[in-house]
């Protein structure tokens, strides 16, 4: 099985990459300069060259508060809406098949049990409709295809928020963390491993894949959700980090609206997990033991090479 990842420079991108590899299954991540998806004839001579059964999507505009006035928002549809689309055609053109990255922020937050793959999707900042327009534009390309959402994602390299935490509670003395909005902390080698599994598991024999939607209108989507185990407030997860690194700083649970952001976020965003899980045959691992990989710096990713491998 041959995997081309987009966005290859991402924190999720990079780690896909590290798992293909480690796994021996031959990848090759794609720069936003080799692979643009807002370019598809780009896109199209990347994968003809690349010659992959699947493409992973993790290319994206992620700057959610960003995205909420131009230019972002402008940015966030090209790249998340319309870009998805051309990466499903161009993906469709070279016989390959999807997987297409999207985010808990397609909820409102109304729910108070965790959100199905097929729950109402109504989002309420522009980030996640930009990023629901492109899992309606794969679905509408015709191409065999799985949308995954996760949430919350921390990793090696780039700017998260498990990262700044750990940083700023060594500084300060006392951190107020916003406490009523959760959702599931995924530490992104994690979903990683997650994705891989959840290709072998729709192909399983390297062969026909099962289980995936060609798409067209009316057809209902095959959509996964995926993150790490169990729950979390960003106050929580602020005080888990400084527990588990043993720092002095006290961390106060504070309502959002004394830390007004741009975008606006839902106040519950947990995601179902029972369908990828009964997929996979596994319970995915609870957060609170991936964030301990995560800041015992186990897992890390390293520099990415545009090469194929192994
Ligand atoms: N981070 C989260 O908390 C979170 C939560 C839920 C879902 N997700 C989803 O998870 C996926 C991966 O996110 P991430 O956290 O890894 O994001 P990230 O670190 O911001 O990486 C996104 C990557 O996409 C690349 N990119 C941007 N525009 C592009 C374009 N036009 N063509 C090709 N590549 C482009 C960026 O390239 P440059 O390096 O050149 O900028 C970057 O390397 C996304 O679909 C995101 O919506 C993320």
């Amino acid at each position: 099985m041959k995997m081309v990842v987009l966005g290859a420079h991402g924190l999720l991108g990079r780690a896909v990459v590290a798992e293909a590899r480690t796994r021996g299954l031959p990848v090759r991540g794609a720069a936003r300069k080799e692979a643009d998806v807002t370019d598809p004839g780009l896109l199209t001579a990347f994968l003809s060259e690349a010659a992959p059964h699947w493409v992973v999507n993790c290319a994206a505009y992620t700057d959610v508060d960003g995205a909420e006035a131009d230019p972002g928002v402008r940015e966030a549809f090209q790249v998340n809406g319309e870009g998805a689309g051309h990466a499903a055609r161009a993906a469709g053109e070279v016989g390959a098949r999807l997987l297409q990255v999207s985010t808990d922020y397609v909820f409102d937050g109304a729910l108070r049990r965790p959100y199905r793959p097929h729950d109402d999707a109504r989002p309420l900042n522009a980030y996640g409709r930009s990023k629901l327009e492109g899992e309606e534009r794969v679905r509408e390309s015709g191409v065999g295809h799985v949308v995954v959402r996760t949430s919350w994602l921390y990793g090696p390299g780039g700017r998260n928020f498990v990262d700044t935490i750990r940083h700023l509670a060594r500084e300060r003395e006392e951190l107020r963390v916003v406490d009523d909005q959760r959702s599931r902390p995924t530490r992104a080698g994690s979903l990683a491993r997650t994705l891989v599994d959840i290709l072998m598991a729709l192909e399983p024999e390297g062969g026909r894949a099962v289980g995936l939607g060609q798409g067209g209108k009316g057809a209902e989507a095959p959509i996964l959700h995926a993150s790490d185990g169990g729950e979390a407030s960003w106050y929580e997860l602020a005080r888990e980090v400084v527990k588990v690194e043993g720092l002095e700083c006290r961390v106060l649970p504070v309502p959002s609206h004394e830390m007004p952001r741009p975008a606006p976020r839902p106040g519950y965003s947990v995601l179902d997990l029972a369908e990828t899980e009964a997929l996979l045959g596994r319970r995915l691992s609870p957060w609170q033991d991936e964030l301990r990989v995560h800041l015992a710096g186990a897992g890390e990713v390293g520099a990415i090479h545009d090469d194929e491998s192994p």
